[in-house]
């Protein structure tokens, strides 16, 4: 018997009996966002052979993650959730994967030493290939063609004949996402993330700009007090919780098709988990409640986000809530908060009271990214950092005036030197965009501005 996590389907319009959740019931909705593929043969036999692969992830590690995400909704802990846009297939090498672990890492210890309550880190990793697209289709000069959607579905050169969705992506996503995640388990807990080597994670480019001064003043910090709990006898050797980091992956559960296909049963709880990632989320274009997204992720038993742009209203964040975690687990969800700089404050407080007087458990994230953008005069997409900084202010003002609390940031970030969000310390400016811009996708901070606004972070998190 499929069993009802999330509270599984409510039934559309004119039928009585609700339809039982399975990891295909969403097949039965409207499913927004999706390729058309030319050949359902081989994606047919695509999804069968995903279905014989290994899970990415395992059933215990999303509900531990649901533990540690239901600390920050009680108010005891934050989460930082960070990484790529859209994760690239040409853009994985070890060392690329290596300086966004350390980008990510560093914002956590900024954050963890600034604040003092405990960081859950979670990447933008492992699996971020599908993207949402405002027009199914693109004009690249006279040229009409189906749009990019993310290295899972097709490829992003400018011809029509590269546009076309091609199934067998499926499995090179799930082979990429596999040997990222072994490289990340093995940074995380084999060394590279042990708080003694805080020093290592500057990386030089960073380490000579005032972020990086300010950071290595924390990591001189951290070291005197390894130094110190050593000296008084505190055993920091093989197994201290210092030597390894717990570190989780996810990314937006777009692509049905490969989501249902990593999709299994637990053994030890009968339940179904998406097994592609520890965590999943669905985007602002595809949270629609009698939706085909919607009715997947209410099955399984992972922890979830939604993204919630500037038009929810808040009964339908309140349906979310009904429809997502009906159980009330402290954990399950996480509703992200998208609104631009100058819609948080007006529209946020509205939705914060209405899930709140519902009674329900939720994690509140600012992703101060998404409702900030805009296009360049060069016509590059880009952000500004005054604009993330001014709508993580807006969050956190709204929260302390609500009395809830600011649980977690979403950002789009790199590891790379890269110029694609204007301002920060170095000053970027329009002209500068085009050095060093080399997203798939949206704009992303660079290692500076991500550690700058890290600082940022913890000052109101302290305050
Ligand atoms: C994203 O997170 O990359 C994204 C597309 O966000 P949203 O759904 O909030 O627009
Ligand atoms: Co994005």
């Amino acid at each position: 018997m499929a069993q009802r996590i999330g509270g599984g389907s409510s039934a559309p319009e004119g039928e009585t009996t609700v339809p039982p959740w399975s990891p295909d019931s969403w097949r039965t909705r409207d499913a927004a966002q999706q390729p058309e593929w030319p050949d359902a043969a081989v994606t047919a036999a695509v999804g069968a052979e995903l279905r014989t692969l290994p899970p990415l992830v395992f059933a215990g590690e999303a509900r531990t993650l649901i533990q540690s995400l239901g600390n920050v909704a009680a108010g005891k802990a934050f989460v930082l959730q960070a990484g790529d846009c859209a994760e690239s297939f040409s853009d994985q090498s070890a060392d690329q994967i290596r300086d966004k672990l350390r980008v990510i890492l560093q914002m956590a210890v900024v954050l963890t030493y600034g604040s003092g309550v405990p960081v859950v880190k979670l990447g933008r990793i492992a699996g971020q290939f599908a993207k949402p697209r405002s027009s199914p289709v693109e004009r690249v000069g006279d040229v009409e063609m189906p749009a990019f959607r993310g290295d899972i579905v097709n490829d992003d050169a400018p011809v029509p004949s590269a546009r076309i969705p091609d199934p067998r992506r499926m499995l090179t996503a799930y082979h990429r996402s596999a040997s990222t995640l072994n490289l990340l388990r093995a940074f995380t807990k084999g060394g590279f993330a042990d708080l003694s080597q805080v020093h290592a994670w500057n990386q030089e480019f960073v380490a000579t700009s005032a972020e990086g001064r300010r950071y290595e003043a924390i990591a001189e910090e951290i070291d005197r007090t390894l130094r110190f709990m050593r000296a008084c006898g505190v055993d920091l050797s093989a197994g201290a919780p210092i030597q390894q980091v717990d570190f989780y992956t996810s990314h937006e559960a777009l692509l049905l098709d490969y989501e249902e296909a990593l999709t299994r049963r637990d053994s030890l709880s009968g339940d179904y988990y998406d097994c592609s990632a520890h965590m999943l989320w669905i985007g602002e274009r595809t949270r629609q409640l009698d939706g085909a997204h919607v009715e997947f992720l209410a099955g399984v038993g992972n922890p979830i986000g939604v993204k919630l742009g500037p038009s929810t209203s808040p009964d339908e964040a309140v349906a979310l809530c009904e429809r997502l975690n009906p159980g009330r687990v402290p954990g399950r969800l996480t509703l992200i908060s998208r609104l631009g700089v100058a819609k948080v404050t007006t529209v946020l407080p509205s939705l914060l009271r209405a899930v709140t007087d519902a009674g329900h458990p939720v994690v509140w994230q600012c992703d101060p990214m998404h409702g900030n953008t805009f296009t360049a005069k060069g016509g590059q997409k880009t952000r500004h950092f005054d604009d993330v900084l001014g709508e993580i202010r807006g969050f956190f003002a709204v929260h302390r005036s609500e009395g809830t609390w600011p649980g977690g940031v979403h950002v789009e970030l790199t590891g790379d030197d890269v110029t694609e969000c204007l301002g920060g310390v170095e000053d970027i400016l329009e002209e500068q965009l085009p050095l060093r811009y080399t997203t798939t996708c949206d704009p992303r901070l660079n290692a500076r501005q991500s550690i700058d606004l890290a600082f940022r972070v913890a000052e109101l998190l302290r305050s």
